[in-house]
């Protein structure tokens, strides 16, 4: 089986960029595939996730073509996709499968989705229930999770849909369903989720606009049926990539490591926030506006730690930034307690158990409870292997950890991490990293 070996690093020193955001990637193939026209798509994180979606929207009839760099998108508009010949193979991209989902509702067509061992255990039910309510005809033989065939109803119905999660995917795939609904869709969450579909349709002509409520919640309203136009997409730096840079240097003592052109949209930023309250050398300056979101460049050098408790309410502004956040606290004086995160348990892998039972392995003791874990900071002993279980957050964190470890950590099946950074081992290895691929 693949690995990768992390091994005690000197310092870590270098200025990187690292790929383009996830999350917009998946956002910018799917809308502009809903536009009319052609759009040039510049900067797309060219990874496994994002070439999951692109490969799912040529089986649904849009023509995507790259030249010199850029990705070309020509829409079908918001209710032309065709039938597939085949099951589209979602691979292990969650954010691919529950935008689809909701973006094909408009195009009165069935398509069967499939994805690897690690998404089909994944609940698709949250953005089924909605989609149901909209119209869709939904056959699962695996209890609402992949694989599964939906056919969109002749007539989107819009609906005013109350979620129990801050979920962006659940929100973008009932917003998406949305665009073909003949009249206003509603979407209420606890609390803010990333914004980039909001953010993004808003760019390209829809009428969407957001509201926090008196209880905190936040409400979208979508109107249907409008005419997207084709616009250029310049796809910024990954928050979520950078995180695992910006630790290790954190963590790797006289490290100092710069970044440019990182997405700092305030529902994407908890983890800066929660590393500087830890006491982080973290500085965030230059900051510009690029298509409607936010980037800014990012200085972190190495820091004294401090434990902390992370309020329940931030999780939404830094749910997959937790595993590496763990890294950090396991390396701080102190006790760090993270509260309110029971969607970790549902992601790539069961990422609290994960954490939990890999820092315990390292030497580090922690509580682990169904919706909260508690790391106590100590020494890193190592000298010993982590499974990533197909999680590229698990493998990057273990991996960023091996950096300050007494004996090297060793993660198998860490090829997962081409999912969300292809280039995570080598920009490392630039920074210093001592690791070894085998
Ligand atoms: C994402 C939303 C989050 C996040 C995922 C990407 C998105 O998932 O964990 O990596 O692009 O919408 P949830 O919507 O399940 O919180």
């Amino acid at each position: 089986m693949e690995y990768i070996i992390s091994q005690k690093s000197s310092s870590l020193k270098g200025t990187l960029k690292v790929p383009g955001d996830k999350s917009i990637s998946h956002r910018a193939l799917i809308i502009t595939s809903m536009c009319i026209g052609t759009s040039k798509i510049d900067g797309l994180l060219e990874s496994e996730d994002v070439f999951s979606t692109m490969k799912a929207l040529k089986s649904l009839g849009v023509n995507i073509k790259l030249k010199d760099k850029s990705y070309f998108v020509e829409g079908v508009g918001v209710c032309g996709f065709k039938t597939p010949n085949n099951f589209i193979d979602l691979g292990n991209s969650g954010t691919g499968i529950r935008l689809l989902l909701g973006a094909i509702m408009g195009s009165n067509i069935t398509v069967n989705f499939k994805g690897d061992t690690s998404l089909s255990k994944r609940p698709m039910e949250r953005v089924l229930t909605p989609l149901r309510l909209m119209g869709a005809n939904i056959i699962s033989s695996n209890e609402g999770k992949l694989p599964l065939s939906i056919e969109g109803p002749k007539e989107v119905l819009p609906i005013k849909y109350i979620s129990k999660i801050s979920s962006a995917q659940i929100k973008s795939s009932v917003l998406l369903s949305g665009l073909s609904a003949s009249g206003k869709t509603i979407f209420i969450e606890p609390n803010e989720s990333r914004s980039h579909t909001e953010k993004m349709l808003s760019r390209f002509g829809a009428k969407i606009s957001s509201k926090m409520l008196v209880n905190g919640s936040n409400l979208i309203e979508l109107h249907g049926r409008p005419n997207l136009i084709s616009r250029s997409i310049s796809v910024p730096s990954d928050p979520s990539s950078a995180s695992f840079p910006i630790v290790a240097s954190l963590i790797t003592p006289n490290s100092k490591v710069e970044l440019h052109d990182i997405m700092i949209n305030h529902a994407r930023n908890g983890l800066f926030e929660t590393l500087q309250e830890m006491g982080a050398k973290l500085k965030i300056f230059n900051e510009k506006k690029v298509n409607n979101e936010v980037t800014a460049s990012i200085y972190a050098e190495y820091s004294q730690l401090k434990g902390l408790s992370v309020p329940p309410e931030r999780a939404p502004r830094m749910i997959d930034e937790y595993p590496i956040l763990s890294m950090a606290a396991a390396c701080a004086e102190g006790h760090t307690i993270m509260n309110g995160i029971s969607e970790l348990r549902v992601k790539e892998s069961d990422r609290i158990k994960i954490v939990s039972n890999g820092l315990n392995k390292v030497g580090i003791e922690t509580i682990e409870k169904t919706d909260s874990l508690e790391i106590c900071g100590g020494p890193i002993r190592g000298g010993c292997t982590i499974d990533s279980e197909l999680d590229h957050r698990i493998a990057m964190s273990f991996l960023i950890l091996g950096l300050v470890s007494n004996k090297p950590i060793k993660v198998l099946r860490s090829s997962t991490i081409k999912t969300s950074f292809p280039n995570f081992f080598e920009m490392m290895l630039n920074l210093g990293s001592r690791f070894i691929k085998g």
